[in-house]
């Protein structure tokens, strides 16, 4: 059941819905830095698949699979799903790349421990209360192989653009009919409990350019 901002996810989901419509490049065509350093990371780990969550039009996406990895992307609105489901077509690409809606405030989909790594840029920011984001991160830890990679990024409070905008409380702020949840190391470390941390690293992204965390995380083997 969901139970945090319920009216402001749906506000949130027509929002983005809408704005994918109005623009298939939303956030551009090239990958994101996140997604370029997580190949390397992933690479180097053997891992050869992803699960990303929030994957919008599929930047990122895309470039894992071109990469050669194979992706199932998941995000709750079906117009970037089928943006991307083309661009993958297009570059030939859809037999690497799988797309299906999902809403991360539901349980993830795969059985235990079936998932190698899992990826998600910019998407735990968006509108969910403290409390589905540390559900959405317990999902991920179940879903996970022991020793499976969860790499996520979040806007840092770091951030200039942090407490503009309309103040829905708890660190969530409304811009340009976006939700947004800026993270603290705090938050950043609560979500790494019980968790392998590897590394919490201050980074930017986007021609703002934007400060975010990158964070990873291991199950514990
Ligand atoms: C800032 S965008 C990032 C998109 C993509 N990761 C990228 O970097 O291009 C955040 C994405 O999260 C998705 N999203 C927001 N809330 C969600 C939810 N509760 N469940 C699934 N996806 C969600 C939005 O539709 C949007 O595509």
């Amino acid at each position: 059941m969901k139970t945090g901002y319920v009216e402001l996810a749906r506000a949130q989901q027509e929002r983005w819905q809408a704005a994918y419509a109005s623009d298939p490049r939303l956030h551009g065509a090239e990958p994101s830095q996140a997604a370029r350093w997580t190949t390397r990371l992933f690479a180097a780990a053997g891992i050869d698949d992803v699960l990303e969550l929030g994957a919008g039009q599929g930047r990122d996406a895309l470039y894992f699979a071109r990469q050669g990895f194979s992706v199932h992307a998941t995000d709750f609105s079906e117009t970037a799903l089928d943006q991307l489901r083309l661009a993958a077509q297009r570059e030939g690409l859809d037999d690497r790349v799988t797309a299906a809606l999902h809403d991360v405030r539901d349980p993830l989909p795969p059985a235990d421990g079936t998932v190698n790594s899992v990826y998600a840029n910019q998407l735990l920011s968006m509108a969910l209360s403290r409390d589905e984001l540390r559900g959405l991160v317990a999902e991920i830890r179940r879903v996970l192989r022991p020793g499976g990679l969860f790499v996520y990024t979040a806007w840092s409070t770091d951030d200039a653009s942090v407490a503009c905008g309309i103040d829905h409380g708890d660190d969530l702020f409304e811009q340009n009919g976006f939700a947004v949840r800026y993270f603290d190391r705090e938050l950043v470390d609560e979500l790494a409990e019980g968790w392998e941390f590897g590394a919490a690293d201050a980074c930017t992204e986007g021609p703002e350019p934007r400060r975010l965390w990158r964070v990873t995380q291991a199950k514990p083997a």
